[in-house]
């Protein structure tokens, strides 16, 4: 390759992670920071050695196969990698990467704060006190479910899902169960007192929390749904901070609607940015605009990552993140 590499970012990133970029690539920046459409994420393709793409930018088969093609690796700024379709990134021979490790830690605490605010009803209460609608104290206003000493479930018990589960147990006491399809190495969950469960029905069924953590694949898509809604617990809340399409929204606002489940706190959505409106008018769930790893000092560290990435590519080495 003739010079440096040519580095396609599709979102304005923390500024040091930009600087570093510009150092090290020809990097161009998308300075309007919106998202970039199929035809101008295709012209990347034809044009740079590398797309630093994010959770909203799709790149599909149709994307990859553009001709002629100068990318050759698609280094993704996230853990989950659903907005790229592996096969075609495989058969056109493209190498992909993602962040994962730096943004366990956030991630696991915003499914933290979903599950506490929706127990505790705190988007209610701010909505109410805001609008200057707060009367005042009395015994039996906001009354919420207790957290301490429930049961979570945990759906994936990979590094999000473990993380959770920590700062539930050793937090809040809570009893932890999980539902998992992969071996999870003992070490990892020592002094959790976790325990597996053989099916998802089972998970539901004796979770006062279900916590979502597993990757969206085909297998997990819309894993959530009217059937497995119903045997969740009258009381219980549902927590997904992984990906939109493991639950089926339409069968969720349904669910709430009816009192299925008591409640819900989410930070992803099946059609991002649009929220199903269903949702948009109950008090009893808890909804952020994915926020899951919206820290300063995360955003950074997977910028870096993604950097790391790319710098290894293009010295001729295995990126460290490989994941086709
Ligand atoms: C990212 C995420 O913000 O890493 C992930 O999988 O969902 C988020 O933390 C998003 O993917 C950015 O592209």
């Amino acid at each position: 390759m003739a010079g440096r590499p040519r580095v396609v970012v599709t979102r304005r990133l923390p500024g040091p992670v930009e600087a570093k970029l510009t150092e090290a690539f020809d990097t161009v920046l998308n300075v309007e920071d919106r998202a970039l459409t199929p035809d101008e994420l295709a012209e990347a393709v034809r044009s740079a050695d590398a797309l630093l793409p994010t959770v909203t930018d799709r790149i599909t088969a149709e994307v990859l196969s553009a001709e002629p093609r100068r990318t050759a690796i698609v280094a993704n700024f996230g853990v989950g990698y659903n907005n790229i379709d592996i096969a075609a990134a495989k058969a056109n021979g493209v190498v992909v990467t993602n962040t994962p490790d730096v943004l366990t830690d956030c991630t696991a605490d915003t499914a933290m704060t979903l599950l506490l605010s929706v127990a505790r009803r705190a988007g209610e209460g701010e909505r109410q006190l805001r609008a200057g609608a707060w009367t005042g104290w009395r015994p039996t206003h906001l009354l919420g479910t207790k957290v301490t000493g429930k049961t979570l479930g945990i759906v994936g018990m990979g590094r999000i899902g473990r993380a959770v589960a920590r700062r539930a147990h050793h937090g809040f006491g809570m009893r932890i169960l999980y539902f998992e399809p992969f071996p999870v190495p003992e070490t990892e969950i020592a002094g959790l007192d976790a325990q597996r469960v053989d099916s998802l029905e089972e998970l539901l069924a004796g979770s006062d929390f279900v916590s979502l953590h597993c990757p969206a694949t085909p297998e997990t898509h819309h894993l959530i749904n009217a059937e497995t809604l119903g045997t969740m617990k009258p009381g219980a809340f549902l927590i997904n901070s992984a990906r939109g399409d493991v639950v089926d929204e339409a069968a969720l606002v349904e669910a709430l609607g009816a009192g299925t489940i008591a409640g819900a706190g989410l930070d992803v959505y099946e059609g991002e940015p649009r929220v199903s409106p269903g949702l948009l008018e109950m008090e009893n769930v808890v909804l952020f605009p994915h926020l899951g790893s919206a820290t300063k000092e995360t955003r950074v560290a997977m910028g870096l990552r993604a950097f790391e990435n790319l710098l290894a590519f293009f010295r001729g080495d295995r990126p460290r993140d490989r994941v086709n």
